[in-house]
């Protein structure tokens, strides 16, 4: 089987009710990233950022995968599918995907402020002050903070570089070093862009823009291939 490398964004779970960053009524538009999102707001005040993870989860509790989700996890039929998701939602694996690596963290996991190693599965929406590890030192939300290494970058971008097909959806490609991964498509791989507002500079070529959501884009992609692959049958 073909391999089919996905990048995906927050706008993959836009039409599940999740709130992408950057578009308008985003949520850096709601909140200040670095009073949130990085490792001096948990010095700071680790009651701000502990409450805006707890909104997001909180969230996704209630969140579905939608059409879009479903339609990659049934791309398996057809190809190798990896996703490689800049989101910490879990709704790809919910929708059946099952080759899925998480550049930022998962939201419904927490790990220990103590060893990196102690990650656990959160049962439900609340973490708090006072929950701690197994060494019993505080737990903090499994998320890569800004300014924080991204360890599964060089599995990522392996992957890339193994890509019979890539396909880049719902993300501004505005953040490092998730954006660079796109420098990896080997030459003369189809590259397609999924997104109703699409950013402003792809740095590759074969480039297909589908100016669609991600539910309509992919379903529109899947015809797509399918078609194709019969043509060469
Ligand atoms: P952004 O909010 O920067 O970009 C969202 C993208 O999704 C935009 O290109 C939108 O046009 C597009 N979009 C909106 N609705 C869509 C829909 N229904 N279907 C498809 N596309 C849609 O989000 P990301 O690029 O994912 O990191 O942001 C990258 C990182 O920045 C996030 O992982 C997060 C954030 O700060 C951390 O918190 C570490």
């Amino acid at each position: 089987m073909k391999k089919l490398v996905v990048l995906s964004g927050a706008g993959m779970s836009a039409e599940s009710g999740i709130k992408t960053f950057r578009d308008m009524g985003g949520l850096w538009e709601q909140y200040n990233v670095t009073e949130v999102a990085s490792p001096e707001a948990w010095a700071r005040d680790p009651t701000l950022v502990l409450k805006f993870y707890n909104e997001r989860r909180k969230q996704l509790f209630e969140a579905k995968p939608n059409a879009g989700h479903i339609g990659l996890a049934e791309l398996e039929n057809h190809f190798e599918v990896h996703i490689i998701t800049q989101n910490v939602d879990d709704l790809h694996e919910r929708a059946g995907s099952t080759r899925v690596i998480h550049l930022h963290g998962e939201l419904k996991k927490a790990r220990s402020t103590a060893d990196a190693n102690l990650i656990y599965e959160l049962p439900h929406w609340e973490l708090k002050e006072g929950d701690l590890c197994e060494k019993g030192s505080q737990l903090r939300p499994h998320i890569v903070w800004f300014g924080e290494p991204v360890t599964a970058i060089d599995a990522a971008a392996e992957l890339v570089q193994q890509a019979d097909i890539f396909v880049v959806i719902g993300t501004s490609l505005s953040v490092y070093p998730a954006a660079g991964l796109l420098q990896f498509v080997s030459s003369g791989v189809p590259v397609y862009v999924i997104d109703p507002g699409v950013p402003a500079f792809i740095p590759a070529a074969n480039i297909q823009v589908i100016k669609e959501k991600a539910s309509a884009g992919i379903k529109q992609l899947t015809a797509q291939l399918i078609e194709d692959k019969s043509d060469k049958n």
